[in-house]
């Protein structure tokens, strides 16, 4: 019998080393990453976990209902970051990019038709921010010099304040992923929805890397992307949306 919490890891480790190789996750881990381009970053995600948030609050069937955790949410731990970067008025400086507003399309296109995956959209981010997202959040708080307890709130759980937290939390996400009784079919339909959600945060870091290449200029781009290049797979791409 499959458990879905190993089908996901299993079924997107090859989406995963695909995203932390893409050109933006390459810069950002090598402290290349600026204020105008985090700030974007962040004004996207601001708009992804609304979206998803709303989505996983409203949810109306017991399986769903389960996998919403009020404590990983990340909407308010952005916008506290906005106000940081943008100032107080930074809800109307910030729009989603397009490759953000297909990823939101989804979002909604499935709370309505088939809730049950967003659960796939719940694990690709959550999961990864109390992963990966933990050493990103001391790169560049010490890439852009932030003063003490500004710029990162992204990336704080107050709820889960230390590492053992997060990882017992993590351990609990996925036994909650493993006791939900889903049968192999909604198994598969879950992880192929969460390589899409890999490749939708794909494509939004893909759409800050012009700015990024500017920035940094040719030479330093071409050395960072070349290096350690994974099987070059192109992403699947999102299916055209209507926005
Ligand atoms: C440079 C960028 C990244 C690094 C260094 C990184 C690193 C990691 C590490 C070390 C883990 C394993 C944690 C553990 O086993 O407890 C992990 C897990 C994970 N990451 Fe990333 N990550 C990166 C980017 C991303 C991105 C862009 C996403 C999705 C948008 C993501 C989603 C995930 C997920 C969903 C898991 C959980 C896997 C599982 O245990 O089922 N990561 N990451």
């Amino acid at each position: 019998m499959t458990v879905l919490s190993l089908a996901l890891r299993e079924g997107t480790a090859e989406a995963h080393t695909l995203a932390e190789h893409t050109a933006f996750m390459k810069c950002f881990v090598r402290g290349l990453i600026t204020p105008s381009l985090f700030r974007q970053f962040l004004a996207n995600l601001y708009f992804v976990y609304t979206a998803l948030e709303a989505a996983l609050a409203s949810a109306t069937s017991d399986r769903l209902g389960a996998m919403y955790f009020p404590e990983l949410n990340r909407s308010g731990q952005l916008a506290e970051d906005l106000a940081f970067y943008y100032g107080d008025n930074w809800r109307d400086q910030i729009t989603p990019l397009t490759a953000t507003r297909v990823y939101l399309s989804r979002i909604h296109d499935l709370a309505q038709s088939n809730p049950l995956l967003l659960i796939a959209h719940s694990y690709t981010r959550y999961m990864g921010d109390l992963s990966g997202g933990q050493a990103l959040s001391k790169i560049v708080r010490s890439q852009l010099a932030l003063p003490e307890g500004k710029g990162t709130a992204f990336y704080e759980f107050p709820a889960l304040p230390t590492p053992e937290d997060k990882k017992a939390f993590k351990q609990r996400y996925r036994e909650t992923l493993d006791s939900l009784g889903l049968d192999e079919d909604a198994i598969a339909r879950i992880v192929k929805e969460a390589n899409f959600a890999f490749a939708l945060n794909c494509n939004l870091m893909h759409a800050l890397e012009p700015e990024l290449k500017t920035t940094i200029g040719d030479q330093v781009w071409q050395s960072v992307v070349i290096e350690n290049q994974p099987s070059r797979r192109e992403h699947p791409r999102p299916a055209a949306v209507a926005v």
